[in-house]
């Protein structure tokens, strides 16, 4: 979850270290700190928070990087936020940073105490630089044999970054399951980091390690090495098509905000690059890909996933099942791995994580590989862990997302679901002698490219949807609680609603199937509570409204969103939040396949949940306790 880099070349050491953390805040923000040579010793400067709080530490360090420096932005698993536990840790000569779990730590914990040392934190990451220091002071090990050593002791997925004051110029990293990526450029030296964000300001091409990797970084080389063996391999580099000014906000005040907008642009470019690899000769042509090849020989398909990932999932069970005749089960990760999931030999696994990083994920995929089933994913990070551990890979085309609730992503994985949907389903309809399934991927097909367009109207600044949005947020913003209400397409929206709610604005919200209020939860409604009711024209319409007359004669406040000439809807509510569609279009038919709203749905919920998050002050894109990559269980 932590963030770690590391540097050694001709630019100003300090800088690019906090350029790099900069970037890898989204991973954890509860404390940081930078390690450095400065008078030809190594200085730990850190802090608690975020890495503005060690900037001025470094105001007057601006020596060019040759001896080398590394940094770390933590999120606290052993031990609390506070300066003391901050990376980097220095014992004697050795200063490291670390992004993991060290799960024996109390076994190496007796060892330093046995010797009648006492380390200076409570982390497990201080641990780690205690056995390199014996194992170079008793077992007179060279730096880099004893970080490769120290390695083979420790268990838990962990990386780890070191440095040693006298081998100026010298940085040594090792990956067991907390990813690490490297790169080297001739002009400008190498440098490694916790993923791929921070080196594309200085190179386009990097190399993964894989778990078991040690890596030592000099200004002139990189070079890879098998931790077991000691024996040097080669990790080819991989092309990142992903440019640096992504990583900016340009203009806007939050990156979730410019990820929000983004929507229109992600979804269009999903769109292209999908169809213009397939020549697009048939609706939702793909070009030929092996995961695809599995599914299309399958009946049955599980698809594991956590938090806003996993309600991509659910989506694309409705979508699979009605459009595919695929059964498909989305589970939660964390719960699927320690169940004992009956899986058939014929049917395929699938992973779907943003950042293809997600340990429980992970973990399932690694299982059921040794299983022989055919494993895929989608995800939005070439080279990521999933990626390369999945048999066949989905890339959705979100760019870079840098606020750690998810959007853009989001949306990038239902449109990817979608697409594998409606690809199954028109293959199996092309048989179909009625034409009437046929007919309805067609359409869907062709009103999926008016999504983008749909889309922007929805978010430009002052269109009625905005608008609504906002007076919406300013009315509600002091609720007692929310409850987001859905029926078929729109449940997944709802529960993703309240978890960006709960995300960002620290506000209590639960997401329900809008049948099942009254199993319980109405037993809540009381006038200061929010119900945020979807109920766009589509087939669950009438029962939707029924729900929402339910909560109106319990008098909690009402929003609703639906279609923008809903004429019964408007009278029923508090707050009526139109999409920018009408249910028919001026000739009488149809606006939009009912499949689509979720793609006009989501976008406006995380505009809500913003809406409220700014009204209430909180750090937006860098909630409280959260990180955006969870690489730990
Ligand atoms: C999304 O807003 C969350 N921050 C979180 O639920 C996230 O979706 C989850 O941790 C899964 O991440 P992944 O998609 O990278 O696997």
């Amino acid at each position: 979850m932590c963030g770690i880099i590391g540097y050694v070349g001709e630019r100003p050491v300090s800088d690019v270290l906090l350029k790099g953390l900069k970037r890898l805040e989204y991973r954890g923000y509860d404390s940081s700190g930078v390690a450095m040579f400065h008078g030809g010793k190594i200085e730990v400067h850190k802090a608690a928070g975020k890495i503005t709080e060690i900037e001025p530490l470094l105001a007057d360090r601006k020596q060019k990087g040759l001896e080398g420096g590394i940094g770390h932005t933590r999120w606290a698993t052993h031990g609390a936020p506070n300066t003391k536990n901050a990376h980097p840790h220095k014992v004697g000569d050795i200063v490291l940073v670390h992004n993991g779990i060290i799960e024996n730590y109390r076994e190496i914990q007796k060892l330093v105490h046995s010797k009648g040392l006492t380390p200076k934190s409570e982390t497990d990451s201080e641990l780690f630089a205690f056995l390199v220091h014996f194992e170079m002071t008793e077992e007179k090990c060279s730096f880099v044999e004893a970080v490769r050593k120290s390695f083979l002791k420790i268990t838990g997925a962990s990386s780890v970054v070191a440095m040693h004051e006298q081998h100026p110029g010298l940085i040594v990293g090792v990956r067991n399951g907390s990813p690490l990526v490297a790169a080297w450029n001739p002009e400008l030296g190498a440098m490694l980091a916790s993923d791929a964000q921070p080196l594309l300001d200085y190179a386009n091409t990097v190399h993964y390690l894989e778990n078991g990797d040690m890596i030592v970084c000099e200004r002139n080389k990189i070079e890879f090495i098998d931790a077991h063996s000691g024996l040097k391999i080669s990790r080819p580099g991989v092309k990142i098509d992903w440019s640096a000014d992504r990583l900016d906000k340009n203009g806007y005040p939050h990156y979730m905000l410019k990820e929000i907008h983004e929507q229109s642009r992600t979804i269009l470019d999903t769109l292209n690059a999908n169809f213009a690899a397939s020549g697009a000769h048939l609706p939702f042509d793909f070009a030929p890909h092996p995961g695809i090849d599995n599914l299309s020989r399958t009946d049955r398909l599980s698809i594991v996933a956590c938090g806003t990932s996993w309600h991509a999932s659910l989506l694309g069970k409705y979508w699979l099942e009605k459009f595919a005749g695929l059964s498909v089960e989305a589970e939660l990760a964390s719960e699927f791995r320690y169940r004992s999931p009956v899986l058939k030999k014929n049917q395929v696994l699938m992973g779907v994580s943003q950042s293809g990083e997600t340990a429980d994920t992970l973990a399932v995929i690694q299982d059921v590989n040794k299983r022989e089933i055919p494993t895929m994913c989608i995800t939005n990070v070439k080279g990521s862990t999933i990626a390369r551990e999945s048999k066949s890979a989905l890339y959705t085309y979100a760019g870079p997302e840098i606020g750690v609730a998810s959007t853009k992503a989001f949306t990038g994985q239902m449109l990817m679901l979608l697409l594998l949907a409606g690809k199954l389903g028109r293959d199996v309809a092309v048989n179909d002698s009625t034409g009437k399934a046929m007919g309805e991927i067609e359409r869907t097909y062709r009103e999926l490219f008016e999504v983008p367009h749909h889309l922007s109207n929805a978010l430009m600044e002052g269109s009625p949807t905005a608008k609504a949005v906002k007076a919406a947020a300013l009315a509600t913003q002091n609720s007692k609680g929310f409850f987001f209400i859905g029926r078929g397409y729109s449940f997944p929206i709802a529960l993703e609603g309240a978890l960006k709610l709960k995300e960002i604005a620290y506000v209590h919200a639960e997401g329900y199937a809008a049948g099942e209020l009254k199993h319980g939860p109405i037993a809540m409604l009381e006038p200061d509570f929010t119900v945020i009711v979807l109920a766009p024209h589509d087939m669950w319409y009438e029962k939707t409204v029924s729900n929402l007359q339910e909560v109106k004669a319990r008098g909690a406040r009402i929003i609703a969103i639906g279609h923008a000439d809903d004429k019964q809807i408007p009278q029923m509510c508090d707050h009526f939040i139109p999409m920018p569609i009408k249910t028919k279009k001026d000739d009488g038919t149809p606006t939009m396949s009912e499949a689509l709203n979720p793609f006009l749905l989501a976008p406006i919920l995380q505009l809500f949940s913003y809406e409220i998050a700014t009204m209430k002050g909180t750090d937006v894109d860098q909630p409280r306790n959260l990180a955006k990559s969870v690489t730990v269980e």
